[in-house]
């Protein structure tokens, strides 16, 4: 069929709307402000106990298409816009910050964004089969070698060592309700879960594509590539006694400080922001995706005319969250720390206690294990996400 993933094709698909700048941009600044290791750990266990079990239940959701619950797709084509709204101010920087390395300068804000939106919009233009499995599947592979090669170049530098410590030696007085708050939102963040994106996608999966196993793959890749940015990043930014807490700048502002001190840097520096611009642009697809199909769906809007009105929508509510710092800080913080997990909540609810109990164990069915992991994790849903997700609200909030 035209518009429905190959199994390699909606793994991709996914993976690409999961690694992007949560990987490469906040995941080592959030590292960097929330002191190393311990942030590290606490990451590791929210991917541990909430990816599986939420991306396999908002996968179902989008499969099944909500229908015992419409009014979550009107929720979360909101929150998709909000968030893309955001996305897209942070997607400028990198590519601004990529014209800079070869060269262009002096290029408002408002351009770079707008460039990041077009090439979003024409990916999506040329359909969900062409258009997106077939640029996934060329820009994965790609930046997963950029990777490698900034993260072994920076591993070769002297004085590296300090930087793989900070990333892995882990300080559990530093654990507080903050933190693991911010690494609860760094988790959903970072796998793409809450927002309706792999939702969306999940309508364009094969009936019998294996939610699970699609999820574990893709939850497998996208912490891969966050602790190699990691490991890519911290080495540098040690070995040339940098601050690691720098904030939101880090890779803008210390990173190419960095590359100016390494030899053959120039060449790192290219390649760097250009592997950002592509891990952010197989995201905005996934999430342009979100409002065209809703669009389609909902009001009969054809693809195209979806494909421009989304493109508007999102440069006006970039522009604005562009216009003070205070806005974007704030739309980070809505949406990476509540609105996700929140989304994520309402998924595991709708999966858990709305939809028929058969239908998704039978679902949930992982190949080859089987019938137990399937129990698990249906149980996983219904009984130990929400609560977990909720507690975690409460006590970042201060209300525990
Ligand atoms: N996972 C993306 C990243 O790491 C950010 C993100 C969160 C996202 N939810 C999304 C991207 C939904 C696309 C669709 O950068």
């Amino acid at each position: 069929m035209e518009n429905r993933f190959g199994r390699i094709g909606i793994v991709l698909a996914a993976a690409g709307s999961a690694v992007g700048l949560g990987n490469i941009w906040k995941f080592p600044y959030m590292i960097g402000e929330n002191g190393g290791g311990a942030f590290l750990i606490v990451y590791i266990l929210c991917i541990l106990v909430f990816g599986v079990p939420v991306m396999s239940a908002e996968f179902y959701a989008g499969r099944e298409g909500m229908k015992r619950w419409p009014w979550l797709k009107h929720l979360m084509v909101l929150s998709t816009t909000l968030f893309f709204g955001f996305y897209t101010v942070v997607m400028g920087w990198c590519l601004e910050a990529l014209g800079n390395s070869i060269g262009i300068h002096g290029i408002i804000n408002e351009v770079w964004m707008l460039i990041g939106i077009v090439m979003t919009a024409a990916i999506e233009w040329a359909g969900v089969k062409k258009g997106i499995e077939r640029t996934v599947k060329v820009m994965m592979p790609i930046l997963f070698i950029l990777l490698l090669v900034i993260g072994i170049r920076g591993l070769m530098m002297k004085g590296s060592w300090e930087g793989v410590r900070f990333l892995w030696e882990a300080d559990f007085s530093k654990i507080t309700p903050t933190l693991v708050l911010n690494a609860m939102g760094q988790c959903f963040f970072s796998l793409s879960i809450g927002v309706g994106a792999l939702a969306t996608y999940a309508r364009y999966m094969q009936g019998e594509q294996n939610l699970p196993r699609t999820a574990t793959e893709v939850i497998c890749m996208d912490t891969a590539v966050a602790i190699l940015a990691g490991m890519a990043i911290f080495p540098a930014v040690f070995a040339l006694g940098m601050d690691p807490t720098e904030g939101p700048k880090l890779v803008f502002e210390v990173l190419p400080v960095v590359f100016d001190g390494m030899r053959g840097g120039e060449i790192i520096r290219v390649l760097f922001f250009l592997l950002l611009s592509t891990a952010a642009l197989t995201s905005t697809i996934s999430l342009m995706e979100v409002q065209t199909s809703y669009a389609e769906e909902q009001w009969g809007v054809k693809r195209h005319n979806g494909i421009a009105g989304a493109s508007v929508a999102v440069f006006i509510l970039a522009v604005a969250a562009n216009h003070s710092t205070l806005m974007l800080n704030w739309m980070d913080l809505l949406v990476s720390n509540y609105l996700l997990p929140a989304g994520g909540l309402l998924f595991a609810l709708y999966v858990g206690w709305r939809c028929d109990k058969n239908e998704v164990k039978q679902a949930l069915l992982p190949y080859p294990t089987g019938q137990k992991v399937s129990l698990l994790l249906y149980n996983l849903i219904r009984w130990v996400v929400p609560p977990m997700i909720a507690l975690i609200f409460m006590d970042g909030i201060g209300l525990l």
